[in-house]
């Protein structure tokens, strides 16, 4: 397995430039399922779970050419029903998206029981009342869930009692070219929603409330083609935002919408951290003591729970005891046990992780244990000095695009060790 070895103790100045939204082009790529016609989508990560999705599509039959390496060419009119390649829908999390496209499309979808970080119980039961709600049956197994409907599925209202993301995109999905309109209740404001709501739209579909916790769908016969750019990624760009607070470094952070990075943003100038925004870029610096905070999680516009492992880095820094409290998914804190290899002095209590801040971290062997995790174990090393060498680091590749480069280039000492088996 490859591993990343990490010399700390270095303040990093420079500027990043911000890749695509992972979870913004994941829903999209499995849209174009939906479109029937040929897609070109552009500012795609280059990061494995995108190479997984495209994969996935092409094994169901869709022609995928790579462009360069963010843009790519996507024909869905060869794609056909029940193609869905199980073993690799297995492994990832957003594979459940062929659910909401091939039902649109096809009228039915089976796909494997969805994979991803492990973040505690995630079910898909908003997903499936929704589906319900639109007429289809749905069948779960312990392998699979199976949908489908004899006739058109038919417009409804929905009411999401959880604002899930993945719920949100997959109805969207399903009820693009459903006969009347739908309306999601309490949908996901997340900007992926957003995004996926922005593609369809430019491929003809007519929605409107995206961004909002009401969404309304009014089915279209077809879509056809088109160009998309995909938005850039808050969670990248708030996961470099914490590197230059935590190696009292300066950076400027290129192609990001300030809008989306705006509770990261706040919590970070509550510990005294600078940060200005431009039109399309942040530039955060450190200036002096960090102050102990209180964070919570929430859904958009609340602050990420993608953030919460990078951020209790920063915690751990700071002066004083700080506050962390996960309220999206049931178990985040399983990183908090390779911190403590590193001197974090955490303890977790349920939903909640008391953080004392401590001088300094210093340098250990440790783990990914998730995507978001791994993220935080780099920012760790980056701050501690000595060297650090972290494992299981396919997690960091499923979701952030050449990170050893994006550091070495300001400053960081980071170096990828490459598994020789
Ligand atoms: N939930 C339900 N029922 C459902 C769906 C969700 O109870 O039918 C609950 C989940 O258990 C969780 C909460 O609702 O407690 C939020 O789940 P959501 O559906 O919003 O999350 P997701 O679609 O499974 C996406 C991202 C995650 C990100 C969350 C929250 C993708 C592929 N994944 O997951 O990203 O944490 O939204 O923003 O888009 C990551 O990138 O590291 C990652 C884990």
């Amino acid at each position: 397995m490859d591993k990343l070895c990490i010399s700390g103790g270095k303040p990093l100045h420079g500027s990043i430039n911000i890749g695509g939204m992972k979870n913004a082009a994941l829903p999209i790529i499995f849209a174009t399922i939906l479109v029937n016609d040929v897609c070109v989508l552009e500012n795609l990560p280059d990061v494995s779970d995108i190479a997984a999705a495209l994969e996935i599509v092409k094994r169901m039959g869709a022609k995928v050419e790579k462009i360069d390496n963010t843009t790519y060419r996507i024909d869905t009119r060869s794609v056909h029903s029940n193609s869905v390649p199980l073993d690799l829908a297995r492994v990832m999390r957003g594979s459940y998206y062929v659910l909401g496209a091939e039902l649109g499309r096809f009228g039915r979808s089976y796909t494997a029981i969805p994979g991803g970080c492990n973040l505690g119980a995630r079910p898909i039961d908003q997903h499936i009342k929704g589906f319900e709600a639109l007429g289809a049956k749905v069948k779960c197994t312990a392998d699979g869930v199976s949908c489908y409907t004899d006739g058109d599925l038919e417009g409804t209202s929905i009411y999401l009692d959880v604002a899930s993301v993945g719920a949100t995109c997959n109805i969207m999905m399903a009820a693009v070219m459903a006969k009347g309109m739908t309306v999601i209740d309490n949908a996901a404001r997340e900007p992926h929603i957003v995004g996926l709501a922005n593609f369809l739209i430019s491929c003809g579909a007519n929605i409107s409330g995206a961004g909002t916790e009401v969404i309304k769908i009014r089915g279209v016969d077809m879509l056809y083609g088109g160009t998309y750019a995909i938005i850039p990624d808050m969670i990248e760009a708030g996961t470099y935002m914490i590197a230059a607070a935590a190696t009292k470094g300066d950076l400027v952070i290129n192609n990001v919408i300030p809008r989306h990075l705006e509770a990261v943003t706040a919590k970070l100038q509550e510990m005294g951290v600078t940060v200005e925004e431009g039109d399309d870029n942040v530039r955060v610096a450190y200036n002096g003591i960090l102050k102990k905070c209180r964070v919570k999680t929430d859904f958009y516009p609340g602050f990420p729970t993608d953030m919460n492992s990078q951020f209790c880095v920063l915690l751990c820094l700071a002066e004083g005891q700080s506050k962390l409290t996960e309220s999206v998914m049931d178990s985040r804190f399983k990183y908090t046990d390779e911190l403590a290899r590193m001197g974090a002095r955490i303890t977790v209590q349920g939903r909640d992780a008391y953080v004392d801040g401590v001088p300094a971290l210093r340098a250990a062997n440790v783990r990914a244990v998730d995507l978001r995790a791994g993220a935080a174990m780099v920012l760790a090393a980056l701050a501690a000095d000595g060297k650090t060498v972290i494992e299981d680091i396919h997690h960091i590749q499923r979701g952030y695009e050449d990170m050893v480069g994006k550091l070495r280039a300001v400053g960081a000492d980071i170096r990828l060790i490459k598994d020789e088996q």
